[in-house]
């Protein structure tokens, strides 16, 4: 981490790594559908929320770990499935791997992800997730399964919000070509087939629930089933058999215009009436943002653009460095709210704030 001074919060390495990264690469990373509206929506929605600070709690040793799918990690912060970490550092999901392994927290590897699912499995000893699309190919998803799940994947991640493709204007404007992952078939499958314009490999346009359905009676893996944002869906997975529902809107990629993942996680947990664990992503930069999440009812969240600024910054230790980042700033919410664990996180941490 040479150049500038010590990145000291996300913020900072977003602006050390928008110094390091080609303009295309950071606009592709940072940017999102249309206006962006969701994207800075995600954001400004923490303010939304109040801590309720505690005293005179005892706080001198604090635990931070917590279960994702009844197994344990060291901090309620996960990495998001995102494709081509290589945009970000040569060494890729690989750097990414080892940097979650370190810091005892699960990696998405994403459908589109640069790096072979199979031999990024043999680089680190951490969890590791793979994420799928509803896709087409149904030869080629059951092919997917089966070398996930032998080669240690604990589960299925599915992406919901991607079966039509999304405007970004940023992407447009700099004529940005992004590329299929590694992991689908040189010929034929799925991509191959996808309509002219089409954001590579992102499912199926005419899948249903019943192709989660499928994907849920196609493996023994968990299945997490990523992008929903209404108590309906979130109801629906319940029924589908998910194990867990990411809340989640892509960070603002997909679909423009949506309310934050934060105002919409309180309806989706009470819609999945416990029958599914229920995360959420988008915008999570600070410790208190990750505070507030688990108050609302979130088991954990992920990170998506925060690994992009940690590879491109430090690659491996810039990963671990954020996550490091995260740790220490959830500390110090818990500690202030006097709440020395995850389960002691409840909603009387948070309350609505009024509006100046
Ligand atoms: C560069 C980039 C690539 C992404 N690729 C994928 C992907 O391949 N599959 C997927 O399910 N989500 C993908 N996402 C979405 C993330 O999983 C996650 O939902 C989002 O980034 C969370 O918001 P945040 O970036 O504000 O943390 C991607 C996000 C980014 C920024």
């Amino acid at each position: 981490m040479s150049m500038g001074p010590e990145p000291i919060n996300l913020f900072d390495f977003e602006a050390a790594a928008r110094e390091r990264l080609p303009k295309v690469e950071y606009d592709y990373i940072a940017g999102g559908a249309t206006d962006e509206i969701s994207v800075e929506r995600n954001r400004r929605a923490y303010e939304s929320w109040a801590l309720r600070p505690r005293v005179l709690h005892d706080v001198s040793a604090l635990d931070l770990s917590t279960t994702v799918l009844g197994t344990k990690v060291s901090l309620p912060v996960l990495i998001a499935p995102c494709g081509g970490h290589q945009k970000a550092h040569p060494e890729g999901e690989f750097a990414t791997y080892r940097a979650a392994t370190t810091c005892g927290t699960v990696f998405a590897v994403s459908a589109n992800a640069g790096a072979d699912f199979e031999e990024l499995a043999k680089a680190a000893s951490g969890r590791r997730w793979l994420q799928l699309y509803p896709f087409r190919d149904k030869e080629m998803t059951k092919d997917w399964l089966r070398r996930a799940k032998d080669a240690g994947y604990e589960a299925v991640c599915l992406t919901l919000d991607s079966q039509w493709p999304s405007k970004r204007e940023r992407n447009i404007r700099n004529g940005y070509r992004n590329l299929r992952g590694v992991n689908f078939p040189k010929a034929g499958g799925d991509a191959a087939r996808g309509r002219p314009g089409a954001h590579p490999g992102g499912g199926d346009p005419a899948a249903t629930w019943k192709d989660l359905e499928w994907i849920k009676s196609s493996t023994a893996l968990p299945v997490v089933a990523k992008g929903i944002m209404t108590g309906e869906d979130a109801e629906l997975c319940a029924q589908a058999g998910a194990d867990a529902v990411i809340v989640s809107n892509h960070g603002g990629r997909h679909l423009d215009n949506t309310l934050a993942t934060i105002e919409v996680l309180a309806e989706a947990v009470a819609a999945a009436k416990g029958k599914t664990e229920i995360y959420l992503d988008g915008g999570i930069r600070r410790g208190a943002d990750v505070v507030k999440a688990i108050a609302l009812g979130a088991k954990a969240v992920f990170i998506g653009r925060p690994l992009f600024w940690g590879l491109a910054v430090g690659g491996e230790q810039g990963v671990v460095r954020v996550l490091n980042i995260l740790r220490e700033e959830i500390e110090l919410t818990m500690a202030k709210c006097g709440r020395p664990t995850i389960a002691s996180i409840d909603a009387t941490v948070v309350v609505k704030a009024p509006r100046l």
